[in-house]
């Protein structure tokens, strides 16, 4: 985080409702910082989806100002050049993907953004590799199980380079050999990133701040309570350790 720059991302009073519904983003004020890995952790329901897609211009707020890199942040145009830079990865991996194979669905963004077919492959290639994915190439995507469509949909946004990526409950489906590989990869990434979490353990090991949201607002916590665990096991009556 480097406050003495301009935020990449600056909310201010940002406020949105569905249509007929009530207030779900109220007033809210958000700074996002170049080199920022941010964890959000919030019950069911507290907007963080929406404020995501307000971000990325897929829901217009209804009042506040905007600014991404730099810049206002209200007509489609802008948001078109932002969604270049910005890679969301959505709640439900079945959003992401649509190209009959792997390779397609990863090679899709660089040759929408002009890179040659040999450049898109040799990219894709890359970045599979990179997410232990080599040779699930020619695999038919929706024939994943969920967890590979995870990692897959965050191979299709790596591909284009973002300078942010937003991903929204990205373990949902991951096994914990797949959680660990995250864990492993999304810090080194040299990326901005907001993360949707439910899961502590996961923030604490990917992210540098955790904020939390409530009534329509982001709130940071970043006050430590001591808490009991429970939990149940085989053996459990002999004295022993957990790490
Ligand atoms: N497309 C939609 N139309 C109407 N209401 C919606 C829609 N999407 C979400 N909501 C409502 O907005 C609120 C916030 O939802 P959401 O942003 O998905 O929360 P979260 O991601 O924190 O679980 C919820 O009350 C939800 O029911
Ligand atoms: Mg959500």
């Amino acid at each position: 985080m480097n406050k003495n720059s301009s935020p990449i991302i600056n909310l201010e009073k940002i406020t949105f409702g569905y249509p007929g519904g009530p207030t779900v983003i109220d007033k809210l004020d958000m700074k996002f910082y170049q080199g920022d890995q941010t964890g959000l952790i919030a019950p069911n329901g507290s907007g963080k989806t929406t404020l995501f897609h307000i971000i990325m211009g897929l829901i217009k707020p209804s009042d506040g100002k905007m600014e991404i890199f730099g810049k206002p942040a209200i007509k489609e145009e802008e948001f078109s050049n932002i969604r270049g830079k910005i890679g969301l990865l959505f709640q439900d991996a079945d959003d992401q993907l649509f190209c009959p194979t792997v390779l397609e669905d990863v090679a899709f963004g660089p040759l929408n953004m002009g890179k040659s077919k040999e450049e898109a492959i040799d990219i894709s290639r890359k970045t599979l590799d990179s997410l232990g994915l080599a040779g699930f190439e020619d695999r038919i995507t929706y024939k994943l199980s969920g967890g590979e469509k995870r990692l897959v949909s965050l191979a299709t946004l790596l591909s284009m380079k973002p300078e942010i990526l937003l991903l929204d409950e990205p373990l949902t489906g991951l096994d914990t050999e797949t959680r660990l590989k995250l864990i492993d990869i999304l810090p080194n990434l040299d990326l901005s990133y907001i993360l949707i979490s439910h899961e502590i353990d996961f923030l604490t090991a990917t992210t540098k701040q955790i904020y939390t949201m409530k009534d329509g607002k982001i709130l940071l916590d970043d006050q430590s309570y001591i808490h009991k665990h429970e939990h149940v096991h085989q053996f459990g009556r002999i004295p022993h350790k957990h790490n």
